[in-house]
């Protein structure tokens, strides 16, 4: 079993923030057919915000794709009508601390652990503009839930600072990594073709960026991970592990592949853990010198 907290987990596959929008029919049906071990909600905010104009999702490449939804979402309060069987985490963000925090108090009624998203770089006011305010934000959650409390930091040069700072002050664990912003550029209009602008670049790219992040904060800090980025098969789960990751967030693989990549990666990693006479837990940061 794999232990965060009081909570058990029999396998670390759960689903990414944002890949399952948050409407609880939906959010029950993708839990009672593929069963997660968990399912991150798309993050919410205390009121509701209204996504940008299409387009918002493009793939760019196989396997990579780009997006600025922004953080539309019909606010925290659609969480008083989800119930579901799998473990939520629920994903947060706001345009401040007070905001933040009295989004959790709505939420945590219906979650396993909250994810405060510190990191999505396509709403400005939101998500990563509020990464440098991290300490803070740790502390008043902190003080409004006592369920675990997971930062979710981006692809940035001061992750392991970031990270450094949220346990400072009491985060449980982290989430890494969110997508990393770029831009595409139509060549009849010059213009980005994203309505935002920018968006966020999810997909196999981020793979090795993730690794070596998770691996950076868990050399540094041996804390509770869940790993996200660009993990597509049952080898990138077991790398993810490796490197320090307890639970595994499957994001683009699940529009690329659909929903029952998740029975096909199970069933691959049961076989290599069969062969090789390994557990999950045994897994975790094995790669890494501490
Ligand atoms: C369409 C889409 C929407 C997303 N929405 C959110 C979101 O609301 N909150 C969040 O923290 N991350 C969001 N993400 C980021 C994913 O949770 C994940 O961190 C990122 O995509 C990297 O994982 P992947 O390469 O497996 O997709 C979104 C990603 C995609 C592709």
């Amino acid at each position: 079993m794999i232990k965060i907290k009081d909570l058990e987990f029999s396998d670390p596959l759960i689903i990414a923030s944002g890949i399952v929008p948050d409407v609880p029919n939906y959010i029950r049906e993708i839990c009672e057919k593929y069963n997660p071990s968990a399912i991150t909600t798309k993050t919410v905010t205390l009121n509701p915000l209204d996504p940008h104009a299409p387009p918002t999702v493009i793939k760019l490449y196989d396997g990579i794709y780009i997006n600025a939804i922004g953080l539309g979402n019909p606010g925290a309060k659609i969480f008083d009508n989800i119930n579901v069987q799998c473990p939520l985490i629920a994903s947060v963000s706001g345009s401040s601390v007070s905001e933040i925090m009295e989004a959790v108090k709505i939420v945590e009624k219906k979650a396993k652990i909250i994810e405060i998203n510190v990191s999505s770089p396509n709403r400005k006011g939101y998500g990563e503009s509020l990464s440098s305010l991290i300490g803070n934000i740790v502390k008043e959650v902190k003080s409004v839930t006592n369920l675990p409390v997971f930062v979710k930091l981006g692809p940035w040069d001061n992750a392991v600072e970031l990270a450094g700072k949220a346990l400072e002050k009491g985060a449980d664990g982290l989430t890494l990594i969110n997508t990393i912003k770029g831009l595409v550029i139509d060549v009849d209009t010059f213009k980005p073709i994203l309505s935002y602008g920018t968006g966020g670049i999810s997909g196999r790219c981020l793979y090795p960026i993730a690794l070596r992040i998770i691996k950076d904060v868990y050399e540094e800090y041996g804390v509770d991970i869940i790993g996200v980025g660009g993990v597509f098969e049952w080898a990138d789960v077991i790398g993810m592990l490796a490197v320090g990751a307890k639970l595994v967030g499957l994001g683009t693989v699940l529009i690329e592949k659909g929903f029952n990549v998740i029975n096909e990666i199970r069933k691959d990693l049961h076989s290599y853990l069969l062969e090789k006479g390994l557990k999950f837990e045994e897994i975790i940061g094995i790669s890494v010198k501490k």
